[in-house]
């Protein structure tokens, strides 16, 4: 199983994810493979922002090695799941699809704990960091729940 997390930065938002969901897989001794991009190109190469470092790091989660990049089409290929966080980047994602499969690859991730919610960009406020990880980690229970 091969997993990207998507949002549209990739700082904050799906390097959480990617960490997170990692993380599971450990604890739960189950293999996957999990990346993580943006649709937008602003950050590429750059680490995630501090304040997702930081929340990452008070649940024991290391997210600072990850390094920011742009979704590339051939990801749609490779990828068995693309997991949005919100509506735009849905949109953004299904732009490089080209088939009626591919478009199913695509899922905004808390549609895995039965919710079609956004998970909010957190990007321009103070206290959005804690509320987007207790999303996250909701919704990557539920993914870990479909890969078992
Ligand atoms: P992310 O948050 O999509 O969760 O990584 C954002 C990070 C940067 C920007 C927007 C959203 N930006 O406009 O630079």
């Amino acid at each position: 199983m091969k997993i990207l997390m998507v949002c549209l930065g990739n700082i904050c938002r799906s390097p959480l994810a990617e960490g997170i969901l990692k993380d599971k897989l450990i604890k739960n001794n189950l293999n996957a493979e999990v990346d993580s991009a943006g649709t937008g190109a602003w950050h590429i190469g750059n680490p995630p922002d501090q304040r997702s470092i930081e929340i990452a790091h008070e649940q024991g989660i290391d997210i600072s090695q990850q390094k920011a990049r742009k979704i590339r089409s051939i990801d749609i290929d490779y990828y068995d799941l693309l997991l949005v966080m919100d509506e735009q980047n849905k949109k953004d994602v299904l732009k490089y699809c080209h088939t009626p499969s591919e478009r199913q690859k695509v899922k905004k991730i808390m549609t895995y704990c039965d919710s079609n919610e956004d998970v909010p960009d957190p990007y321009y406020g103070e206290f959005g960091f804690k509320n987007v990880f207790k999303l996250l980690d909701q919704a990557c229970e539920g993914v870990i729940d479909s890969i078992r």
